[in-house]
């Protein structure tokens, strides 16, 4: 079996073994009418209209096509992609083909490039595609309007990585996280950082606030929430290992996107002044610096200081 690209002559068979996978595959998963609505749209053009935007690739044995993948640009972005059209033929399931696409997938430009990769998941696709290392996009486990899930991977450096949403059950980690950096250290208090403090927190902003992790191992945090106006961003931290490595500017983007997703237009967070690198980091992120405001602040509780 041998991977290779596309060439135009490949599109009807690539059509056709698209056609039959999803009448023999993913048809166990669906209803037939929409498999064949899926059908009508998988012509020889279609796969040429992908392969014009995409690295569209075709798996090979004794010159027939048995298996195929693409991946491209995630909405026209440079630093995210897509995989699509994973296919394999029902006759040559279960033999590592599926496997050897993704991973060729993965080795290509768009996929160096990227910090993220996304894959729109059929109900059928979802268990293979956790096995390569996929995860639910933002901690999102339902499927979506078009009976999808979005799955994604992070990569930085060569490591993957997952972000997900962040729960309760991770407070021992992320307070660990927090205590043993220094410039998190500083922005802890008592109250609001204590289990209950956070627990509080997460029931009020359950959707946006997003956890880095490797593994077990929790590797960074970003906590948000809104008033129903405005975002507010809370003790983003990335562990020293992990540093520089795009984590923190993933973490924001998915806060963003969930604040979004609720409505809210706008976000701010607050920054030591003396801490350059978050400083750094959130210029970079194109966070202004307001000069026309003074931060007033009040403690409603004595055992909280308002600082200084
Ligand atoms: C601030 C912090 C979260 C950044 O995490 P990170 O994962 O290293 O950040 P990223 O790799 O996503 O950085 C993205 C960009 O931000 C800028 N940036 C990040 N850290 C920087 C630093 N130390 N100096 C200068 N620029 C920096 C860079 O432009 C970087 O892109 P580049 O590496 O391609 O140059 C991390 O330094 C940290 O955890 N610090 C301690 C806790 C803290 O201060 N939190 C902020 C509270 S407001």
């Amino acid at each position: 079996m041998v991977i290779r690209r596309l060439m135009e002559q490949d599109a009807p068979a690539v059509s056709e073994l698209i056609i039959t996978t999803i009448r023999i595959s993913n048809v166990g998963d669906y209803s037939a009418e929409l498999m064949e609505e899926l059908v009508k749209t998988q012509t020889p053009e279609h796969v040429l209209q992908r392969a014009s935007w995409t690295h569209f690739y075709v798996a090979e044995e004794a010159g027939a096509i048995i298996g195929c993948g693409a991946i491209g640009p995630y909405w026209g972005k440079e630093d995210e992609s897509s995989l699509f059209s994973i296919f394999v033929h029902p006759d040559h399931q279960g033999k590592g083909i599926g496997r050897a696409i993704v991973e060729t997938l993965e080795k290509d430009e768009y996929a160096l490039r990227a910090r993220r990769i996304e894959i729109p998941a059929s109900i059928t696709g979802l268990p293979f595609y956790r096995k390569m290392g996929y995860s639910f996009k933002n901690g999102n486990a339902e499927i979506d309007e078009e009976q999808l899930y979005r799955l994604e991977k992070y990569r930085s450096n060569g490591m993957n990585y997952t972000i997900r949403k962040v729960t309760i059950e991770d407070y021992d980690a992320l307070f660990d996280l927090w205590s043993s950096t220094e410039q998190s250290r500083r922005a802890l208090n008592p109250v609001d950082d204590s289990r209950e403090g956070i627990a509080r927190y997460l029931k009020r902003n359950p959707d946006t606030c997003f956890a880095a992790v490797q593994g077990d191992r929790m590797i960074g945090v970003i906590l948000t929430g809104h008033d129903g106006r405005r975002g507010m961003i809370h003790h983003m931290c990335v562990h020293p290992d992990f540093r520089r490595m795009g984590i923190a500017a993933c973490l924001v983007s998915a806060a963003e996107e969930a604040l979004k997703k609720e409505g809210i237009q706008k976000v701010f967070g607050l920054v030591f002044i003396d801490n350059e690198a978050a400083n750094a980091f959130w210029e970079k992120q194109g966070y202004s610096l307001r000069t026309n405001l003074n931060y007033r602040n009040k403690s409603l509780n004595a055992s909280i200081p308002t600082g200084e």
